[in-house]
């Protein structure tokens, strides 16, 4: 059985004291009224991962993650921040290739893929973002945009490491839009994606990648995306800022 990943990216959102305040609640609401297996994951602001991190100890199932990292290993690039020092803060994933990153700030798949390896080399686990704009889904090229994404951002990859990888659908015309991808839409990106995994390492490997769907996930909507069969979890934004919707999501993850 893969895992099930619900992941809350917090965006460029909460100061430190308002990051804590919703961690600290939602991480008590999440184990006081979910039994279920999925595992969590609170991705906020580099500067607050450390904070997070030790507020996580001792909290099953429920990590800190980042929403980037540099793809150098050190050096002299003012501003970034390294995988190891991510690591060195208590996190366990690394959000790589969001599409706010790849259109605010140029990321292409093959500075995508170095920033993979580093998080890799560093004992990091990748949830690597995928997504089509609406004038590349209304000129059908999603499928090709997709495949370019992974395969050129993850194909590099030996079978130990694509088997650490989070994969994340996010089309982009979802993305804080309050338009969610339909459940079949989404479905049947997921099953592609599950395809080309197939045809490049082996059934057996497709069928253990997690792969969350992200774009306006929301408690009301959560469950029915979930129920189908190649949805395995959310990276959620707008609604991973509240505790009680967080939790509300994380329920509806019931297997
Ligand atoms: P929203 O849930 O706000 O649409 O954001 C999705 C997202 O980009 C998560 O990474």
């Amino acid at each position: 059985m893969r895992k099930k990943i619900i992941a809350g990216n917090w965006k460029m959102n909460k100061n430190l004291e308002e990051g804590l305040a919703l961690v600290s609640e939602a991480s008590n609401m999440i184990k006081d009224e979910y039994n279920g297996n999925a595992l969590v994951v609170f991705i906020p602001p580099f500067i607050h991962i450390n904070a997070v991190s030790k507020m996580l100890e001792g909290y099953e199932n429920q990590f800190s993650g980042a929403q980037n990292c540099s793809n150098h290993q050190s050096g002299a690039y003012t501003g970034e921040i390294s995988a190891s020092m991510i690591k060195s803060c208590g996190a366990n994933y690394v959000i790589i290739g969001h599409s706010e990153r790849r259109q605010y700030f140029n990321e292409h798949n093959q500075w995508l893929a170095q920033k993979i390896d580093a998080c890799l080399k560093n004992n990091l686990l990748p949830i690597y973002c995928c997504g089509e704009t609406l004038e590349e889904r209304e000129s059908e090229q999603h499928f090709q945009v997709i495949e370019s994404q992974i395969k050129e951002g993850l194909f590099h990859l030996n079978v130990n490491d694509f088997l650490k990888i989070t994969i994340a659908y996010e089309p982009v015309w979802a993305i804080g839009t309050g338009k969610t991808a339909s459940t079949a839409q989404a479905q049947e990106v997921h099953a592609f994606i599950r395809t080309l995994i197939a045809s490049h390492y082996s059934n057996e490997i497709a069928n253990e990648i997690t792969i969350q769907y992200g774009g306006s996930v929301k408690p009301e909507n959560a469950a029915e995306l979930f129920a189908a069969p190649d949805i395995d979890g959310a990276l959620i934004g707008g609604a991973a800022l509240q505790s009680r919707s967080f939790t509300d999501i994380v329920k509806a993850m019931t297997h």
